[in-house]
């Protein structure tokens, strides 16, 4: 499965080696579990029409982020709905910063002013915080900064599709 523009520089991640994780530990699986909630609630406010389908997690992987790792710009473009759960966040690690997907056609759009709503941002941070899930439609392209700190930032990403 490919990962559209996947850019790792240092640390690790199973992606690519080990990332069904849920189908091979019970620990995960029920981290599935778990997960499946919040889905479920996300893919009813988003109104999804899924045709008497569900959405399964396909993949699920470990990253280990220390410090001045990066993940560049990317998307999951064959998956439905993709997130992060947060294992291990040190204090002032890289938040996740996801891309307003209008980008290429603001052509003469002028810039937002410094103190701009979240609405009106062309990039929006949400901070990495232990125990917290993100979920995201798969689409939207996103990045994890460099990791300004010494201590690993610790996440488990995986995606889910309907089909
Ligand atoms: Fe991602």
């Amino acid at each position: 499965m490919t990962l559209g523009t996947l850019m790792k520089t240092g640390g690790f991640t199973t992606y690519g080696s080990m990332d069904k994780l849920h189908q091979f530990s019970s620990t995960f699986t029920e981290l599935q579990r778990r997960i499946d909630r919040h889905v479920k609630a996300f893919a009813r406010k988003l109104d999804f029409d899924l045709a008497n389908r569900r959405l399964e997690m396909t993949d699920c992987w470990v990253n280990i982020m220390p410090r001045q790792t990066a993940h560049g710009l990317h998307l999951h473009p064959t998956s439905t709905l993709s997130g992060t759960y947060y294992v291990k966040t040190p204090k002032g690690c890289a938040a996740i910063k996801f891309e307003d997907p209008r980008l290429d056609r603001f052509m003469a759009a002028p810039p937002r002013k410094a103190g701009a709503s979240r609405e009106n941002q062309a990039f929006v941070h949400y901070p990495a915080e232990a125990g917290n899930v993100i979920l995201f439609e798969s689409w939207l392209r996103h990045e994890v900064p460099a990791n300004p700190v010494e201590a690993e930032r610790v996440s488990i990403s995986f995606n889910y599709n309907w089909f």
